[in-house]
């Protein structure tokens, strides 16, 4: 059932240029709900876990492609806060049966507010409860951590903003395929021979970068049981700061685009205070080379393709430093792969 795999989150991974391919092409066909969400007064995101990051993510490609201001809640957070009428509320969950997930999507509900599920699993109780639901293609996700879900749930927001016609994203697909195989093949032992090593991890990056720092840090954290915290490269020096040393080596996301003269910067800052750096951007960036120990090498592209190279390359990070350490990769201790109380 491995397919040949030693687990079954390594399999998963090799999965995912298939994964993008469907999944965008599953959400780019709701027409009527990229129209509802192009029409609403407000759209807010509410989600748990991996899903959460995912969608962090779609709030900077909305705001940035759509102008769309998009709000984005923890789920289990969500019963604190206001609910605005009128909005149109996307909850995420792959396996569409988070009881915290369920319970703000029935909040939402409650205050008269349209509702839209992504999800992976046919006929999961959020189905039961959103007026409208979008499948992601990611097929069944064995392995507790989320990984090809993660991938699917990125697909389908760029589908869904590819139906709302804010951008062209007619080579997204491709793109992101030839972005996603070649960053199956790239050698992470570097950085995985320096993570297998220490008990503190930074994960850092700007703009859409930092939502997929905080999603290498989770999936670090989960199955290598390595304390890893993702952060906002521009927040590391309000407080952060005090924990830097060589022991707490920072994997950062240094790509051309929004705020990378800001991030080489904050590299340097860090670098200054004896962190070790793995840097992941461009194989031909001298400035990067300059500050970092090791760096990884991911394709250029555009910055769904830069978000799905750099995605992969930290589950691979994250995989091969558990299977150094020897740890039950596709079931981590303590962590379930529905989460179904609050
Ligand atoms: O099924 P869901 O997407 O609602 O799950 C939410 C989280 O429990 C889940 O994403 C969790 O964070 C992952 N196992 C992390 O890899």
């Amino acid at each position: 059932r491995k397919g040949g795999f030693e687990h079954f989150m390594l399999k998963e991974i090799f999965e995912q240029p298939d994964v993008f391919q469907q999944s965008f092409r599953l959400a780019n066909g709701h027409n009527s709900t990229s129209m509802l969400l192009r029409r609403a007064r407000g759209i807010s995101v509410i989600a748990c876990g991996t899903s959460y990051n995912a969608s962090l993510l779609f709030r900077y490609f909305a705001e940035k492609e759509c102008g769309v201001p998009v709000r984005v809640d923890l789920a289990s957070e969500y019963r604190y806060l206001s609910t605005p009428e009128d909005e149109v509320v996307i909850a995420v969950s792959q396996s569409g049966e988070t009881a915290d997930t369920l319970s703000a999507l029935k909040k939402a509900k409650d205050s008269n507010c349209q509702t839209i599920a992504i999800t992976n699993v046919q006929g999961s109780s959020i189905t039961r409860i959103a007026d409208h639901t979008i499948y992601t293609g990611a097929g069944p996700e064995m392995s507790v951590a989320a990984t090809k879900s993660y991938i699917a749930q990125v697909a389908a927001f760029s589908g869904l903003l590819a139906g709302m016609s804010c951008s062209d994203t007619s080579s997204v697909e491709c793109s992101v395929r030839q972005a996603i195989e070649e960053s199956l093949l790239t050698d992470v032992s570097e950085a995985v021979s320096l993570c297998s090593k220490v008990s503190t991890l930074f994960y850092v990056g700007r703009g859409i970068f930092y939502p997929v720092a905080l999603e290498g840090a989770l999936k670090m954290k989960e199955i290598s049981y390595i304390h890893a915290e993702g952060y906002a490269a521009g927040e590391i020096k309000h407080g952060p700061f005090a924990l830097l040393s060589k022991e707490t080596p920072a994997v950062a996301v240094c790509l051309p685009g929004d705020g990378y003269q800001s991030m080489l910067a904050n590299l340097r800052e860090m670098k200054a205070r004896g962190t070790p750096l793995i840097g992941i951007g461009y194989g031909d960036d001298i400035d990067l080379k300059e500050v970092a120990d090791v760096c990884i090498p991911v394709p250029k592209g555009d910055a769904y393709a830069q978000v799905a190279a750099v995605t992969v390359v930290m589950q691979r990070i994250a995989y091969y430093t558990a299977l150094a350490l020897g740890r039950d990769i596709d079931k981590p201790r303590n962590l379930a792969k529905s989460v179904t109380v609050e």
